[in-house]
C-alpha cells in the first residue's frame, strides 16, 4: 500500500460491462479489504441522467459473487459497497462533464484525512469509438494532481492492425505506456496464470516441452450459446477478432514462449512478443469458418451476414522449440459446451510392446473453465487380472484439491494489479501489434472475398470440416475415453 487515497472513476458507469463486470470485480476487492471505505471512493460516469441512488439501486443485484463469512450479512456488505459509488452524468466530448467529474474527485480528495499521493484510476467500460475522445478528456482535465493516474482499457482494441496503431497512436500522444492497462480478461484466470509456474517450475516438464515430445498443442474455447443481444457488435468482429486474435493468442503466448528472465513485467511481455514474432502468418487454408443455423435471425445481423462464429486457425511456431508443431486454435458459439482449454498432446510412444496405441496418446489438459482443472492422461494397467493396458489420468481438479479457496474471478485479479501498478497481465503495444500482424491478412481476406463461412447445427460441435483439418495437422481422438470432472459425478 502506498499510502494516500485512491479514487476509482468508471466511465460509462451506466452500460453492461460496468454492471456486470466492473463493478462486481470492485465489490469483491472490496469484500477482502483490499479497497479500503476510508481511502477509496468509487465515481460513476456516464452520458444517462441518473442519481447516485439509481446508480446504486441496478448494481446491487449484480454484487453477489465470492465467498463471504457466515457472520457477514452480504446485502449488508452490498449496501457499505455500493454507498462508496458517487455518480456524475456528461457527455464524452463535454469538456464541462470532465470538469465537473475532476472538481467531484478533487473535493473527496481534500476532504480525505489521509497523507500522501492522491491516485487516480479510470476504467473505460465503454464503446472504443469514443475511447480517444474520452482519454483526451481524461488527459486534460482529470490528471491526478500528484501521485499516479491509471487508465484502464477493454479490447477490442482495433479492428485490424492499422486501425490497432491508429488507437494505440492517438492513445499514446496521451498516456505512457506505463499508465496504460489494456486488458484481456483471460490473462487474469487461475489456469492462465498458473501457466508460467507450471512451466518453468516443474523439473519433469522441462525437456518434453517442445517438438521432440510434443505432435501437436490445441487452444480451444466453446459456448454453448450465440450472440444474445451482441448481435450487433458480433456481427462487425466476428469469432476471430473477438477471441482468438487476443484471449487464444494470449494463452498461445504463455503455452509457447520461452522462459522469462525473471518475473518482472517487462521480462514476461518480452518474451510474449519474442514467440510472437516467430508465428507464421496464416493463410486460408490453415483456417475453417463457421457460421452457425439461425445466427442471421438475430434482428442486429444483416440476412445475409458472412460473419464467422466459430473458426479454427493452425499456427505454426517458426523456432527452435517449436518447428514442425501444429498450434491450433478453435473457438465458436453455440456450440455443444461451455469449456476451455489447453490440450497438449504428446507423439506416440516408441516400441509399442503393449499394443496400447488403440488406448490413445499421452496428453495434458488445462482446463481453464468451467471447474479448473489439470489433468494428464496416461496409460496404465487395467486393474484386474489380465495384462491390459488402458487410458487413465493424473488428476488435478481445484474443487477437490483446493476446495477451501476461493478462485478469484479475472476481473478482480486484473483490477487489484492495476491498484498494484502491475503490468504482467496487461497487453504492452508491441504485443497488440504483432497480434495483429499475425491475423490482419486473413481477416482482410475474410472481409474481401465474402468468404462463405460453413452452416453449423447449433449445439454440436460446429463444422465437421474442423475435425478433418485438426486430423489432418496429427491430432488423434482417444475413443472410448472420458475425463469426468469430480465435481460432476
Ligand atoms: C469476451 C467475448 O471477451 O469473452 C465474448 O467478447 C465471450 O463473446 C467472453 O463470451 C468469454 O469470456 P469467458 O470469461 O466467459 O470465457
Amino acid at each position: 500500500d502506498e499510502g494516500g487515497s485512491l479514487a476509482i472513476v468508471v466511465l460509462g458507469a451506466s452500460g453492461d460491462l460496468a454492471k456486470k463486470k466492473t463493478f462486481p470485480a470492485l465489490f469483491a476487492l472490496f469484500k477482502q479489504n483490499y479497497i479500503p471505505s476510508e481511502s477509496t471512493k468509487l465515481f460513476g460516469y456516464a452520458r444517462s441522467k441518473l442519481t447516485d441512488e439509481d446508480l446504486q439501486d441496478r448494481l446491487r443485484g449484480y454484487l453477489t459473487g465470492g465467498k463471504t463469512d457466515e457472520k457477514t450479512d452480504p446485502a449488508q456488505l452490498a449496501n457499505d459497497f455500493v454507498k462508496l459509488i458517487t455518480y456524475t452524468s456528461g457527455g464524452y466530448d463535454e469538456d464541462a462533464g470532465f470538469q465537473k467529474l475532476d472538481k467531484l474527485v478533487e473535493d473527496w480528495e481534500k476532504q480525505t484525512a489521509h497523507e500522501g499521493p492522491h491516485r487516480r484510476l479510470f476504467y473505460m467500460a465503454l464503446p472504443p469509438s469514443v475511447y480517444p475522445l474520452v482519454a483526451k478528456m481524461v488527459r486534460k482535465h482529470c490528471m491526478a494532481k500528484e501521485g499516479w493516474t491509471r487508465v484502464v482499457i477493454e479490447k477490442p482494441f482495433g479492428k485490424d492492425l492499422e486501425s490497432a496503431e491508429k488507437l494505440s497512436g492517438e492513445l499514446g500522444e496521451l498516456f505512457t505506456e506505463d499508465q496504460l492497462y489494456r486488458i484481456d480478461h483471460y490473462l487474469g484466470k487461475e489456469i492462465v496464470q498458473n501457466l508460467l509456474v507450471m512451466r518453468f517450475a516443474n523439473r519433469f516438464l522441462v525437456p518434453l516441452w517442445n517438438a521432440e515430445h510434443i505432435s501437436n498443442v490445441q487452444i480451444v474455447f466453446k459456448e454453448p450459446f450465440g450472440t444474445e443481444g451482441r448481435g450487433g457488435y458480433f456481427d462487425e468482429f466476428g469469432i476471430i477478432r473477438d477471441i482468438i486474435q487476443n484471449h487464444l493468442m494470449q494463452v498461445l503466448c504463455l503455452v509457447a514462449m520461452e522462459k522469462p528472465v525473471s518475473l518482472d513485467p517487462e521480462d514476461v511481455r518480452d518474451e510474449k512478443v519474442k514467440v510472437l514474432k516467430s508465428i507464421g502468418v496464416p493463410t486460408l487454408a490453415d483456417c475453417v469458418l463457421g457460421q452457425y443455423e439461425g445466427y442471421t435471425d438475430d434482428d442486429t445481423v444483416p440476412d445475409d451476414s458472412h460473419t464467422p462464429t466459430f473458426a479454427t486457425i493452425v499456427l505454426r511456431i517458426n523456432n527452435e522449440r517449436w518447428d514442425g508443431v501444429p498450434f491450433i486454435l478453435r473457438a465458436g458459439k453455440c456450440l455443444d459446451q461451455r469449456k476451455a482449454e489447453v490440450r497438449i498432446q504428446f507423439k506416440d510412444t516408441p516400441g509399442d510392446i503393449f499394443k496400447c496405441k488403440k488406448q490413445g496418446r499421452n496428453e495434458l489438459v488445462l482446463r481453464l473453465q468451467p471447474a479448473e482443472a489439470i489433468y494428464l492422461k496416461m496409460t496404465v494397467k487395467q486393474p484386474g487380472l489380465e495384462m491390459q493396458a488402458s487410458q487413465s489420468e493424473l488428476d488435478l481438479s481445484y474443487r477437490d484439491r483446493y476446495a477451501e479457496i476461493n478462485i478469484p474471478e479475472a476481473y478482480e485479479r486484473l483490477l487489484l494489479d492495476v491498484i498494484r501498478g502491475d503490468q504482467q497481465h496487461f497487453l504492452r503495444r508491441d504485443e497488440l501489434k504483432r497480434a495483429w500482424e499475425i491475423f490482419t491478412p486473413i481477416l482482410h481476406k475474410i472481409d474481401e472475398e465474402k468468404k462463405k463461412p460453413t452452416l453449423y447445427k447449433q449445439g454440436g460441435r460446429g463444422p465437421p470440416e474442423s475435425d478433418e483439418l485438426i486430423g489432418a495437422y496429427g491430432f488423434q481422438r482417444t475413443s472410448g475415453y472420458v475425463w469426468v470432472p469430480p465435481q460432476l459425478q
